[in-house]
């Protein structure tokens, strides 16, 4: 079914990520070029209850491409999930002529947008931002490869100084309830051991591989943990190994935090958000609602919203084999 949408609201929403600014452009320019008009939403769903919304045009993207952040600023509405929060944004919607809504966030983000879309009859699209890569219908979200690279940095300067010393550092990344930052930057960082949510933790196999990379005289250890890690944080699992191992290792604990969530996207962000941004305004023209917009198999894909907050992107559990092998 094709309608005719005439204005777009944009908006992002939740944990900002590099690329989104490249998103935010990738939307604004394809929507002009198309002939649409687009209203910029402060704030995520807040700014949509409180009529926060200002008219884009094509030099409101200028020079944004390369910024992290989002020139849109972003929120974690508790409002807008509840029915007075929601009729307050969609009658702001209507007064504003808005007539088809893009949302760029994760889960919750998703999680509102569904629930919207299914009540009001404004048309939504979704487009992946999140530095998680949780995101269930597509192999990649905007920020992903971003945060990444950070953390390789990060941890790149760590392994430096660690093997100064001869320490073993537990470095805590984010991730919420997923392991992809933890599994892939451990990988390119040749971590000594990965622990993630989405595979068990067990502290004595743990500290019987550290035990023996002492013995193989390993000059550094690096144990890398997903922030949503079962058996703890870093600092928990750390206090952990040091009652087993004092007298093999002097232990530090690093936890990176929210500069992974900054700094310049890298090009694959670029790319990404600027391919998913287009297919997204291209969707919406084309009569498709409540979707998302993700990238599987370096396609475009398109996934009901209600299957993406209902499932999770799963790890290659191979990665942890490799991993494994690796560290010897
Ligand atoms: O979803 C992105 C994310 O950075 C998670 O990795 C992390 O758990 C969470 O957001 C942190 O949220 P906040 O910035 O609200 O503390």
């Amino acid at each position: 079914m094709s309608r005719t949408i005439k204005r777009i609201g944009l908006l992002t929403s939740g944990g900002d990520a590099p690329g989104m600014n490249a998103c935010i452009r990738a939307v604004v320019r394809t929507a002009l070029y198309n002939g649409l008009l687009v209203s910029g939403i402060y704030r995520g769903y807040q700014g949509m209850i409180e009529g926060d919304i200002s008219d884009m045009n094509s030099r409101s993207v200028s020079n944004i491409i390369q910024r992290g952040g989002t020139i849109l600023k972003s929120a974690r509405s508790k409002e807008f999930m509840t029915e007075e929060g929601m009729k307050s944004a969609y009658h702001n919607l209507k007064a504003e002529r808005i007539d088809g809504l893009i949302v760029i966030g994760g889960d919750g983000t998703f999680r509102g947008a569904d629930e919207f879309s299914n009540k009001y009859d404004i048309p939504v699209i979704g487009i992946p931002g999140t530095i998680d890569n949780d995101m269930y219908g597509t192999d990649l979200t905007i920020g992903y490869d971003t945060a990444i690279n950070t953390v390789v940095e990060c941890v790149d300067k760590i392994r430096d100084t660690a093997t100064s010393h001869n320490r073993l550092f537990f470095i805590e990344v984010m991730g919420r309830d997923a392991g992809f930052i933890a599994l892939h930057s451990g990988i390119a960082v040749g971590a000594e051991a990965i622990l993630i949510p989405e595979s068990e933790t067990d502290n004595a196999k743990l500290i019987e591989e550290l035990e023996l990379g002492w013995r193989r005289k390993k000059t550094s250890s690096i144990v890398i943990v997903a922030e949503g890690d079962q058996a703890g944080g870093a600092f928990d699992i750390a206090n952990k190994v040091e009652t087993k191992l004092k007298d093999r290792y002097d232990i530090r604990v690093t936890v990176l935090g929210h500069i992974q969530r900054g700094g310049c996207p890298t090009c694959k962000d670029r790319v990404l958000a600027s391919r998913l941004g287009v297919a997204a305004v291209e969707a919406l023209q084309g009569g498709d609602s409540n979707i998302m917009i993700g990238l599987k198999h370096n396609k475009i894909n398109k996934v009901p919203l209600e299957q993406c907050v209902k499932h999770n992107n799963t790890i290659n559990q191979d990665l942890m084999r490799i991993a494994n092998i690796l560290s010897y």
